[in-house]
């Protein structure tokens, strides 16, 4: 931990999810954010655009822009966003050979600088990222956790809160899996104000935002044509960090290190999670049907596939 009272928040990856980040982080008042990235000036002019954002929003927290791996020293929680994001024709698989040189450099740093801290991976494709981030750090499995599940469980609220014209807040979710087209939506554990979600709308309409969930991050990358999804996906990275941070003991589903659970053996797969102090504290046993199985076997075996194409560390 580092010796200020403040939090000490590094997010590597200064782009479009780690500036949206370092925004929230501030407006929240989380902790103070070190931006750092490898462009020259990008991660600095962020930080003072922020910085001078400050007094119109009556907020005292700091966000130091930097190149520097020293500026990280110490910090107890990194986020990594460091990497190229999918353009449209791309899917998140294709990003592998780029992001695995660009994660085992920033893992390397990360475990010289602060081999204390937490780390959420974001940067795609997911459930490979997060693996390598935990073999070149060597850090324990509570403090290396991959940021997905978050974000696809959002995606598939929010869908279920438009089509039935309710809040947000009153839908409970949780989608399974890897991070890819063979992620797992569950909507036999899907209920708005405790109502199972089977009694509110037919199969066919289930079915069809189930098949959205799956799709939604290829549908904004066609809309953007230039990069991907970036205010969700900072907004679920910055919950999970918030919720390690001051113990908030939030379940959601992320990429957890499983040892058995579910029946696999060394894998990061999208699984419901406690997070809090300790990082990922619990990981919840969800009693699945032979047909989510079946579709959640399906995700696990995609991810061992991508997983067997790291380079070993
Ligand atoms: P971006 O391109 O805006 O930002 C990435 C940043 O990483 C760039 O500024 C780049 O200069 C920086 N970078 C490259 N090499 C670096 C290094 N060695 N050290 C530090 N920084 C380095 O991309 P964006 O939109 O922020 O997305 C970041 C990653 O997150 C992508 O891989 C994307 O596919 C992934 N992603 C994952 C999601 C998830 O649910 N897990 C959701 C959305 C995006
Ligand atoms: C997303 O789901 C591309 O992984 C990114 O938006």
């Amino acid at each position: 931990m580092a010796t200020s009272a403040r939090r000490k928040i590094a997010l590597i990856g200064a782009g479009n999810i780690g500036g949206t980040m370092a925004h929230i982080i501030l407006e929240k008042d989380l902790g103070d954010v070190i931006l750092f990235d490898v462009v020259d000036g990008m991660p600095q002019g962020k930080a003072l655009d922020l910085m001078e954002m400050r007094p119109t929003a009556h907020l005292d927290g700091t966000v130091t822009g930097t190149n520097s791996w020293d500026d990280c020293r110490d910090a107890d929680l990194f986020i990594v966003t460091a990497g190229i994001a999918r353009k449209p024709g791309m899917s998140r698989d294709d990003l592998i050979a780029t992001n695995s040189r660009i994660m085992t450099d920033v893992a390397n740093h990360i475990k010289e600088v602060a081999p204390a801290a937490f780390i959420i991976v974001i940067s795609n494709p997911l459930d490979a990222m997060v693996t390598l981030c935990k073999r070149v750090t060597g850090f324990p499995k509570q403090r290396v956790v991959g940021m997905a599940g978050a974000l696809d469980t959002s995606r598939f609220r929010h869908f279920v809160a438009e089509e039935l014209g309710v809040s947000v807040d009153n839908v409970s979710a949780s989608v399974m899996g890897g991070h890819g087209d063979t992620m797992v939506p569950l909507p036999r554990f899907c209920s708005v104000a405790g109502i199972p979600l089977q009694s509110l709308l037919t199969a066919e309409r289930i079915e069809a935002i189930a098949n959205r969930t799956r799709v939604a991050g290829g549908e904004i990358v066609k809309l953007l044509k230039t990069g991907s999804a970036f205010y969700s996906p900072a907004a679920c990275a910055v919950r999970m960090a918030e919720s390690i941070l001051l113990d908030r003991k939030w379940v959601t589903p992320c990429a957890a290190y499983l040892e058995g659970e579910y029946g696999v053996q060394g894998l990061y797969v999208g699984v419901p999670v406690t997070l809090g102090a300790g990082g990922v504290e619990t990981i919840h046993i969800i009693d699945l049907n032979d047909e989510e199985r079946a579709a959640f076997d399906k995700s696990v075996q995609h991810v061992r596939e991508l997983v067997s194409s790291l380079t070993p560390a």
